[in-house]
């Protein structure tokens, strides 16, 4: 028989110990489900909130495998991790959420699209290159895009000449239809390990023009109910069409004539639903440790509009960090912020978020730009 799950012999794994982690330990520590955490140095966020911390590689497949075997059942913060690993403990009885497969066909950008084309789930046209074609006859301007080792628009590159073809990488990737879009949506889809799902209400990403990572988060997305509608029952169809297990996050276009297109998912809590902590009556965090554990989900709705703030790192400050003006910030009405516990900022590394809520979107989405503007994430 199994572990009970509200037991002292229980323990739930987490690979990769960054701030995705560290707020699923939230969850973790609030029920004291026993948890053990890996990641490669001790200074990672996850590191404080764990009942077991491992040093270790989630790479390195020897790692992830005597990782995997001290623990119940297995989860993931980051999907750049040894599959196999994931595979072979899966195959000898370990339940891992999400599965290999799961995380294989998403890991790939050139292999996620061909999922969409051959599921009918709508996405921007695309062709798969094995490296750059520097001769191509794709009209210009066009996406390029890494099929792997990409994250936070680093394996994205907008091409709008031959020139801007020549210093790519020699590796795989997608060339993509550039989308003329009105907005950028999301919608987080809840599915646990019996197949009960859910979605959150749709939001809106407003992304930072030159670092290309999102600024603001906003929800409800300022949208039709029709259009709002249509985006959760795709990012429903992406859901079903992978069975996954734990949070699904469906990044979305919506075109200038009102199409929704699927840009990409991510497996797992996501940055366009960190206002849940504040904003919903049961938080992506533990919503993701609900399906995992195979718990039933909790309810989705929001209580409040929510405007979430990322706190990236100066663009002009590499070192030790601070986080200047948070007085200020904290004398601001409905005004939460996150520090995830980096020890060194970098320009535009993620180094925390402030949740902004109000019963009015546009008075929070003011007052968060108010807290972009006062609080500075700097070197000492
Ligand atoms: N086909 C497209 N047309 C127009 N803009 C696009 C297209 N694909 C991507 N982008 C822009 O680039 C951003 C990053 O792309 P994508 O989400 O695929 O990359 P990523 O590296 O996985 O980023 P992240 O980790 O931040 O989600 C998108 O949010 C969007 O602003
Ligand atoms: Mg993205």
């Amino acid at each position: 028989m199994s572990t009970p799950l509200f037991s002292s012999a229980f323990t739930l794994g987490i690979l990769g110990g960054g701030q995705l982690g560290k707020m699923m330990l939230y969850t973790t520590r609030k029920w004291d489900i026993g948890t053990f955490v890996m990641d490669k140095t001790e200074d990672a966020p996850a590191f404080q909130g764990c009942d077991v911390f491992f040093e270790g590689d989630i790479m390195d497949y020897e790692a992830v495998m005597e990782f995997g075997q001290q623990v119940d059942i297995l989860t993931i913060e980051i999907e750049n991790i040894n599959v196999q690993a994931l595979q072979d403990l899966e195959d000898q009885g370990i339940a891992v959420s999400p599965s290999a497969r799961v995380l294989n066909l998403i890991r790939n950008k050139a292999r996620q699209k061909s999922f969409y084309q051959e599921n009918g789930i709508p996405t921007a046209s695309f062709e798969i290159l094995q490296q750059p074609d520097l001769n191509t006859n794709r009209e210009f301007p066009f996406i390029w895009k890494s099929a792997e080792g990409g994250y936070d628009g680093k394996g994205v590159k907008v091409i709008r000449s031959q020139e801007d073809l020549a210093d790519l990488p020699q590796q795989e990737c997608i060339y993509e239809d550039m989308i003329d879009f009105e907005l950028e949506l999301a919608v987080i889809v809840a599915r646990n390990t019996s197949g009960e799902i859910k979605t959150y209400p749709v939001v809106e990403m407003e992304f930072h023009p030159e670092a290309n990572q999102v600024e603001y988060v906003i929800c409800p997305a300022r949208i039709d109910d029709a259009i709002a509608d249509k985006a959760r029952a795709i990012a429903l169809q992406v859901s079903e069409a992978y069975e996954h297990v734990g949070l699904l996050a469906v990044e979305l276009f919506l075109t200038k004539d009102g199409d929704i297109l699927v840009n990409e998912v991510a497996p797992r809590p996501h940055n366009s639903g960190h206002y849940t902590i504040e904003g919903s009556v049961t938080d992506q965090f533990e919503q993701h440790v609900r399906c995992v554990l195979d718990l039933p989900l909790g309810n989705t709705d929001s209580t409040i509009g929510a405007v979430m703030v990322n706190l990236v790192g100066d663009e002009h400050h590499t070192g030790n960090v601070i986080y200047d003006g948070m007085n200020d910030i904290l004398q601001l009405s409905g005004v939460t912020p996150h520090i995830y516990g980096k020890a060194q900022t970098r320009p535009f590394r993620k180094m925390g978020h402030v949740t902004v809520v109000d019963q009015d979107i546009n008075a929070a989405r003011k007052r968060a730009e108010l807290v972009k503007n006062t609080i500075k994430v700097v070197a000492q």
